[in-house]
């Protein structure tokens, strides 16, 4: 029995903000995800070495930041300086690194509802899904429609069904699974998060005839978004949302 989901689910979600067009998962990502019409956003969730949790999708910091190696061999106070925004463009240098707190606390200014991926480095699945949770538990309203939780591990989301039953989990597929149905049963996940790469229209059914809605990433072509909503996918993640929302008339 899948738990029913406490809200809808919109057909384009915020890939890390608006990432095509601002430094991904930062705020000004989150900002300009809103400013193009997204209600929804999707961001990753690490920790640093100190044990905060952060916005940050790769294992390492030097794609995405003025820092060299590991995300979790630096502690916050030290993230804080780095500059996440000019690797993008000059027009977001300064663009500080995200903590969590902070953006879900953007999350409820702007009205954007995010879907919490939680993206542990090996070795960290409990941790990071503890101090997360805790961390959402604490700023999340209780009276708000709760978060979407996802991730790619399934010992992170163990610890998010334990810790906060009532908030919904999604589970993460990258290549096809022949497990899936017996781990998003026993994740009591409620939707299943998969890569449009290794899905077809046969595997989009079998997903849903679990009675799990579909989520695809990630789908930056409107005519291939069109296609997967009329196969039945509930949302896309896209880091073009203006483009999909755009074309949706
Ligand atoms: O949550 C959907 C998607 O973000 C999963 O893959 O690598 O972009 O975090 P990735
Ligand atoms: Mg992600």
């Amino acid at each position: 029995m899948v738990a029913a989901l406490p809200f809808l689910l919109p057909p384009v979600i915020a890939h890390r903000g608006a990432s095509a067009n601002a430094p991904e998962n930062t705020a000004a990502a989150l900002r300009l995800a809103r400013a193009h019409g997204a209600r929804w956003v999707e961001f990753d969730v690490t920790l640093s070495r100190d044990g905060v949790p952060v916005l940050f999708h790769d294992d390492d910091l030097d794609r995405t930041s003025t820092g060299k190696g590991p995300v979790n061999g630096m502690d916050w106070a030290d993230l804080q300086k780095l500059d996440a925004g000019s690797w993008f463009g000059p027009a977001f240098a300064g663009e500080p690194v995200l903590g969590f707190a902070e953006a879900l606390k953007l999350c409820l200014e702007l009205g954007l509802h995010p879907n919490i991926e939680i993206k542990p480095a090996a070795g960290e699945d409990v941790e990071t899904a503890e101090v997360a949770m805790a961390a959402a538990a604490a700023i999340w309203p209780k009276d708000r429609v709760p978060p979407l939780v996802s991730s790619f591990s399934a010992r992170s989301l163990e610890i998010a069904r334990d810790r906060l039953p009532d908030w919904p989990r999604g589970y993460l597929i990258y290549e096809r699974q022949d497990d899936w149905a017996e781990t998003a049963d026993r994740l009591q996940a409620s939707t299943i998060h998969a890569c449009n790469r290794f899905e077809t229209t046969e595997t989009i059914a079998a997903y849903r005839a679990s009675g799990r809605p579909v989520l695809i990433y990630t789908v930056n072509n409107a005519a291939l978004a069109h296609e997967l909503w009329r196969a039945g996918v509930s949302s896309v993640f896209t880091d073009h949302a203006g483009r999909l929302i755009g074309s949706l008339g």
